[in-house]
């Protein structure tokens, strides 16, 4: 592992390709207590003048309560290798089993936050902004009764990108 600090303005990179496809492992807590779980929404852009990623949480999630109880989150993104580790932090749950010692991926601290070794690319974040989306704001209702009929609801979390780190290895 040799993660570089890079100018995320010098990286070269698809969002919508790397999120919706590559997808994520969003994780928050501290080097004692931290979980992770897999994305496949969200957006990275600008808000309020500096680069922003925005994730997508559902209340139910166990990682909702870390993203609720700590400042700041790592999006970390994998090589193609390790498509199952992040199949099975989407379909399991930190409640129930640890992902660390079923998937074998390394936890590294980036700037004091919770991230992997094996990630190709580290968006390390500081909340600015949360909100849960309200069913009187959808658009389109479709998505609404498609999504959150049987399931809890998202809760928007805007983190300001602090520093980003690019696997060299
Ligand atoms: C490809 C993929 C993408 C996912 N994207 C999201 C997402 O953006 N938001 C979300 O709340 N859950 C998403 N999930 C579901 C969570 O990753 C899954 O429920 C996970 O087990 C939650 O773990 P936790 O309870 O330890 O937090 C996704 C799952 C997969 C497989």
């Amino acid at each position: 592992m040799a993660f570089i600090r890079k100018n995320i303005e010098e990286l070269n990179f698809n969002p919508v390709s790397m999120i919706g496809k590559e997808w994520f492992l969003l994780t928050a807590g501290t080097p004692e207590s931290y979980n992770t779980m897999t994305c496949s929404w969200g957006g990275i852009g600008v808000m309020w003048n500096a680069p922003t990623v925005t994730a997508y949480v559902r209340t139910s999630r166990y990682t909702f309560e870390y993203m609720e109880k700590y400042d700041k989150f790592t999006v970390s993104v994998f090589p193609e290798e390790y498509r199952k580790a992040l199949s099975f932090c989407g379909s399991h749950s930190g409640r129930d089993v640890d992902k660390i010692r079923e998937t074998g991926l390394t936890p590294v601290m980036l700037e004091d936050v919770p991230a992997f070794a094996e990630a190709k690319l580290v968006f390390v974040c500081e909340k600015v902004y949360a909100q849960m989306l309200e069913e009187n704001c959808f658009i389109d209702r479709e998505n609404l009764e498609k999504l959150y009929a049987k399931n809890a609801m998202h809760k928007m979390y805007l983190g300001r990108i602090t520093a980003v780190y690019e696997n060299q290895t």
